[in-house]
């Protein structure tokens, strides 16, 4: 836009001048009158006739049956179902993301109602200029078109680059010859003045003020082209090798790189707006195109504008980014995320492998591959956290912490108490370390994740536990541990040979819930202090436990309740004894870890503290490798 542009733009949009208003208000009554809204719903919404009205499907919400009303004789519209209604134009706002002032442009155009007779500040002058502009391309375009017919070596290279004549014609892609004044002089026997050929960017003027050169030469040529099917501006690749690479056409009042994107005109021409990538460059929309995914658009060699993030959520209901795999694309991805997510944009990011372009990537490994990669689009948490995972070494313990402590990071901005929790829980799994620990990490130490009840219920208190201390109180007991407890002791009550083979494998300090640690007590006792026996009697355990404080006789009940039905008893006895093993380790994993996360934070080391810092950390990777051997025993992944 240029200055008087801007300056008219901001009058009309803040009605400074009386003068704009009114003729504005003629110009919204003209396009009323225009404009029939079942006619203009109806483009986008499947309506039917009810009544005096007619009813379709809503497209601001998701709706099953019909609650949007259109009123013909009312000129509005309504949806019973979300509350959404009004005019056509606050349709046109809604529906494509418009300000008013560019609805009622739009409108305008639509209906062919000529802006100029209602709004002077539509300028004549201006788009006189404009219009020249666009004829100015239009005839560079077929210029470059008719060149690249007429050089094998241009054809050659886009053949060698898998474009065929289809996508070519479908671009418009042309060939701007090696030569200086080749498109300048075809323009001049137009009848184009130098002016006018400079203003739209396709020829320089000489240092040494003698006349103009060609912009562009020995270039294969990307016509930009705009959803109003106008040419705007070029874009040029050079054939072969040399720099620049790519070279733009210059802003110019038809065109701001930061507004457009580069294969907008074809996605616009498409009836399914279901969905649309943005790449990053010319090739990668056409490989793209030709390969058969027609819904992508490239930002124009500048870095992705708030602009273009509006065009973008005009054109898809569901954005992708898929940017080059390298360092650059990554933190490009991450900057669009975040301009998206100020236009309320939830984008996915469709993640290419080691180094590739979408361009390379298609070419590669074909379609089917491609859609695999686009079903498997991270959303913006899980593309962040796949590039912290990148980042740090997890089988390292302090990078482990690290990761977490960036993760928990990401977590605060959620809102949704479910999504934090299955990201918390899923960081866990991927590095062992606790939701608990992970949660209070994100939310401080209010954080209470569901395992809480378990806590609550089954967990000993500090003052309930505490003989052995390198077991931290606050653990959290999980079901799978605290159930394979509970089927132990209910074995070792019926039978004594069951016992005995537990005893070889678990100390009474092995059970860690406080009700299974009383009973197991008793039990060691009893067959311990009478030979005897071979199995123990509920009556006689229940009288045992009445001289001890705080038990839950819930649990003890449900353990005297179990029914074990299995068919391979050793199997049981041996899955629930890893189990509690396991769960000791993780444990002291846990414990352990926090000692590591203390010493580390100690501004001033001392030599034993560095030292104990390094035997901890090995033990703790000793523990882990422990800790998988279990885990694949378990045949789960750590719960
Ligand atoms: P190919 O090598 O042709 O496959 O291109 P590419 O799409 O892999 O190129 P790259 O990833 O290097 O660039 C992506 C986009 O950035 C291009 O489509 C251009 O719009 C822009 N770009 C790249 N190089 C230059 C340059 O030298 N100057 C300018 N202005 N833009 C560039
Ligand atoms: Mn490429």
């Amino acid at each position: 836009m240029s200055n008087i542009e801007r300056v008219h733009y901001l009058m009309s949009l803040l009605k400074v001048s009386l003068m704009a208003y009114k003729i504005n208000e003629e110009l919204i009554e003209k396009i009323k009158d225009t404009v029939n809204i079942v006619e203009l719903v109806s483009r986008y919404v499947n309506l039917k006739p009810s009544g005096s009205n007619y009813v379709g499907l809503c497209p601001f919400h998701n709706e099953k049956t019909p609650s949007f009303t259109v009123s013909e004789s009312k000129n509005l519209f309504h949806c019973f179902g979300c509350g959404e209604g009004g005019d056509l134009i606050s349709f046109v706002m809604k529906i494509e993301n418009l300000s008013f002032v560019e609805s009622v442009k739009l409108l305008a155009d639509m209906y062919n109602i000529p802006l100029e007779t209602y709004d002077k500040t539509f300028n004549e002058e201006i788009k006189k200029e404009k219009d020249i502009l666009y004829k100015i391309n239009k005839e560079a375009a077929l210029f470059y078109i008719y060149k690249l017919r007429k050089t094998p070596k241009a054809l050659e290279y886009l053949r060698g680059r898998n474009i065929d004549h289809n996508t070519i014609s479908k671009f418009g892609l042309g060939y701007a010859p090696n030569s200086w004044n080749e498109i300048y002089d075809y323009l001049k026997s137009k009848g184009y003045q130098d002016s006018d050929i400079e203003k739209a960017g396709l020829i320089n003027r000489r240092k040494d003020n003698t006349g103009y050169y060609d912009k562009f030469r020995n270039r294969i040529i990307f016509p930009i082209i705009d959803n109003r099917n106008r040419i705007v501006g070029f874009g040029g690749r050079i054939l072969g090798e040399g720099k620049p690479k790519y070279l733009n056409s210059p802003d110019t009042i038809i065109f701001e790189k930061g507004k457009n994107l580069y294969g907008i005109n074809l996605v616009h021409k498409m009836s399914n707006r279901e969905k649309i990538i943005l790449v990053e460059g010319y090739m990668d929309v056409i490989s793209l195109f030709a390969c058969g995914i027609t819904y992508s658009v490239a930002s124009l060699g500048t870095a992705f504008t708030q602009d273009q993030a509006k065009l973008l959520k005009r054109y898809g209901k569901n954005i992708y980014i898929c940017y080059d795999s390298d360092n650059a694309g990554i933190k490009a991805a991450l900057k669009a995320l975040d301009i998206l997510e100020k236009e309320e944009v939830k984008a996915k990011v469709i993640v290419l492998p080691g180094g590739l372009d979408p361009d390379d990537f298609i070419r590669e490994k074909g379609l089917d591959e491609f859609k695999r990669l686009e079903e498997n689009a991270l959303n913006s948490i899980d593309f962040k956290l796949y590039i912290l995972k990148k980042k740090y070494n997890l089988d390292k313990l302090e990078e482990k912490i690290k990761f977490t402590k960036e993760a928990a990071k990401l977590l605060k901005i959620l809102s949704s108490p479910i999504e934090r929790d299955v990201y918390i829980d899923r960081i866990s799994k991927e590095t062992n370390i606790s939701k608990e620990a992970i949660g209070r990490e994100v939310f401080g130490n209010s954080y209470k994740s569901n395992t809480r009840i378990y806590k609550d219920k089954y967990i000993n208190g500090k003052n309930r536990y505490n003989k052995n201390k390198i077991l931290p109180v606050k653990a959290v007991l999980e079901p799978a541990h605290l159930k394979a407890e509970k089927n132990l002791l209910k074995l070792m009550i019926q039978n004594v040979d069951y016992y005995k083979r537990i005893k070889r494998s678990l100390d009474r300090e092995d059970f860690f819930n406080y009700e299974c640690k009383n009973l197991v007590n008793i039990i060691y006792d009893e067959y311990e202090n009478n030979p005897g026996l071979t199995k123990l009697s509920i009556g006689l355990i229940i009288n045992k436990l009445e001289d001890k404080d705080d038990i839950d006789y819930e649990i003890i009940d449900e353990i005297f309740n179990i029914d074990i039905v299995t068919e391979d008893i050793n199997k049981l006895i041996e899955d629930s004894i890893n189990t509690v093993n396991y769960f000791k380790l993780k444990i002291e994993r846990e414990s352990l870890a926090n000692k590591i996360k203390e010493l580390d934070l100690k501004k001033e080391k001392k030599k034993e503290d560095v030292e104990e810092l390094r035997s901890l950390c090995i033990r703790l990777t000793e523990l882990d490798k422990e800790l998988k051997t279990h885990m694949q025993r378990l045949g789960k992944e750590g719960t």
